[in-house]
């Protein structure tokens, strides 16, 4: 026997690894997969949420939002991306239009279950949205709810912008994440908000917060890997690090960034808002 066979055993992270990641102060890192080698690059370097986001639209079929992404490519890219991935909870988007109602959304939804294989899906937004969340987790499919800058509800934004500046917004995200969480949630990603509103949330729920242009106090981060490799074009938002800047490989980069995330060096006020 040599000394890898005593290595400890890698555990997969499973759902209530959560919430005790959240209760240790453990920071979770989390990025984006839509195949199996990206899958494989993140899982080996240590990321612990791997998304199959519909950022999917964006950075693998050059649309100009996520509002095209069908179900069909959902299931397809996410059972891509669960071939690379051992360790790592894998979680798939709810494309735009797959949930209008619960019985729609738990259909769609153990779809990226069953023939996906994730572990957890992620719907975006509030207001209706709550009741496919509580009936989704009330038939054994766990949920992560996603607020603040919702890319589906860019044409009601007008644009992809900072949410939660005005009180009347904060507000809405306070409420939200309260209702997400109660609906049975287990976790819930925060995009582009103030950092203040952040770290507000962040104390104020039990499921662990992951933010994205949200600043430090989250439990952890998210970052599309295509935007942590260098790889996006076009305009860069104030959140992207390009970890492969001075590194010589993707494994080096995911790795730094792993580092960054964990040891809460990443996001800096210069990534935050
Ligand atoms: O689709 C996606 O990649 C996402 C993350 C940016 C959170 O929703």
């Amino acid at each position: 026997m040599n000394s890898a066979d005593l290595a400890a055993p890698v555990l997969p992270v499973k759902v209530p690894a959560l919430r005790q990641m959240k209760a240790d102060g453990t920071r979770i890192v989390a990025s984006t997969a839509y195949d199996s080698t990206f899958g494989s690059l993140l899982d080996r370097c240590g990321v612990d949420v791997i998304l199959v986001g519909d950022s999917l639209g964006m950075v693998v079929q050059g649309a100009r939002n996520t509002l095209s992404v069908s179900m069909e490519a959902m299931v397809h890219h996410t059972r891509a991306a669960a071939g690379g991935v051992k360790r790592a909870l894998l979680v798939a988007d709810m494309p735009f239009a797959s949930y209008p109602d619960p019985t729609t959304a738990f259909r769609n939804a153990a779809r990226l279950i069953a023939e996906g294989y994730a572990s957890m899906v992620k719907l975006e937004g509030d207001g209706h949205v709550f009741e496919s969340i509580r009936y989704l987790c009330e038939r054994e499919i766990p949920v992560c709810a996603h607020l603040g800058l919702t890319p589906q509800s860019v044409h009601r934004f007008g644009g992809f912008r900072l949410q939660g500046k005005s009180d009347e917004g904060a507000e809405r995200i306070r409420c939200a994440a309260l209702a997400a969480e109660s609906a049975g949630a287990e976790m819930l990603v925060l995009e582009c908000v103030p950092s203040a509103l952040a770290a507000e949330v962040t104390a104020s729920v039990k499921i662990p917060v992951i933010g994205i242009g949200a600043g430090l106090a989250c439990d952890g981060q998210i970052l599309v890997s295509y935007d942590l490799l260098g790889l996006s074009s076009g305009r860069r938002p104030r959140f992207v690090k390009n970890f492969l800047t001075g590194r010589d490989s993707a494994d080096a980069a995911v790795k730094a960034y792993v580092e960054e995330v964990r040891n809460g060096l990443f996001p800096n006020a210069d990534h935050s808002y």
